[in-house]
């Protein structure tokens, strides 16, 4: 391969899938994390003293701060993440740092977790799990644990991007009504029937299930915020399979304790890991899972895979297909 790859050193801040490290170790002079330990701001600085690009993840962040201490050599930011809200992209332009991410090789694998989620919150599957594995179950009757059946009911998108039509699609698998509000209505091969709402008061008002799909930006931050959800119909079940900063926890909280949202199904939060609501390890109107929106071998894979199309692109002189900055 005639390119300046073998010679580019890659600081990779976490250990990512074998196949993605072996396609690495053959193209570049790898800083691997063998340990998966997570590096403190000072570490990803001081480690990055001779890498000519950075591959990492959601969970470091490459705040302003951060950005301005990188040494000179660092020439690119390659995300294993569609989603790029932890890094300053304003600052990486201002340095002149690349930064891609990798989308829509994820679209599939957020959408099963998004069905998930709605089908665990409806369906009370967290109770129902817990309950049989503490060994709390004792009775079956025509009363028992009943939920809400999504079947012919209405989907509301926030953000029809690209995970939030595939998760329309798999609604419609449900005979669900889909309806989405984007910052630009799709064209109609890609709406597919979807019913599109220029305001998003206009798309609460009929969303019996209210799924997030709008990246962390300063528009959506605390979207989902009190006065939204007393626009949502009574008992309406959320969803958020986007980043945990698109909700206000208060207020769904406090909804759910009400019962004005019925359920909700949540895939990532504020404060994740281990500062999240505590309301949401209690309440048995919640189904949890941990972020595990692209957590499959496959979509793991293909997002290394992803970010090393990005890295060989800039290495070789190329524009990469996904810069974001
Ligand atoms: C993403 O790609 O943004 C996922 O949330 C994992 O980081």
């Amino acid at each position: 391969m005639n390119d300046s790859r073998q010679s580019a050193a890659i600081l990779v801040t976490r250990k990512l899938p074998p196949a993605v490290e072996e396609r690495l170790a053959r193209g570049y002079r790898c800083d691997f994390n063998s340990d998966d330990r997570l590096y403190s701001a000072d570490e990803l600085v001081s480690r990055a003293a001779n890498a000519d690009a950075i591959l990492c993840c959601h969970t470091e962040h490459f705040n302003a701060d951060v950005i301005s201490r990188l040494p000179d050599n660092v020439r690119a930011i390659a995300n294993f993440s569609v989603g790029v809200d932890h890094c300053d992209l304003d600052a990486a332009r201002e340095r002149g740092i690349i930064v891609t991410n990798t989308p829509d090789v994820l679209s599939d694998a957020t959408a099963e977790i998004t069905m998930l989620c709605m089908l665990g919150a409806a369906r009370r599957a967290g109770e129902g799990y817990a309950m049989v594995r503490g060994d709390r179950w004792r009775d079956w009757s025509p009363t028992f644990m009943l939920g809400c059946q999504v079947t012919g009911k209405r989907f509301g998108v926030v953000g029809m991007g690209r995970v939030g039509q595939v998760a329309a699609r798999r609604a419609r698998g449900f005979d669900m009504e889909i309806h989405y509000h984007n910052r630009s209505r799709l064209a109609p091969e890609a709406e597919a029937g979807a019913i599109y709402h220029d305001t998003l008061d206009s798309l609460l008002a009929v969303s019996d299930v209210l799924s997030l799909h709008c990246p962390n930006n300063p528009d959506s931050r605390g979207l989902l915020n009190a006065e939204r959800i007393e626009k949502l119909p009574e008992g309406v079940i959320v969803v958020n399979t986007a980043r945990g900063a698109v909700v206000d926890d208060e207020a769904l909280v406090a909804a759910l304790r009400s019962g004005r949202v019925r359920a909700a199904g949540l895939d990532v939060f504020n404060g994740e890991p281990d500062a999240i609501h505590a309301a949401y390890r209690e309440l048995d109107n919640v189904f949890v899972v941990p972020h595990l929106g692209s957590a499959t071998v496959e979509t793991r894979d293909a997002m290394g895979f992803r970010a090393l199309d990005n890295l060989d692109a800039i290495f070789a002189g190329r524009e990469p297909g996904d810069r974001v900055a």
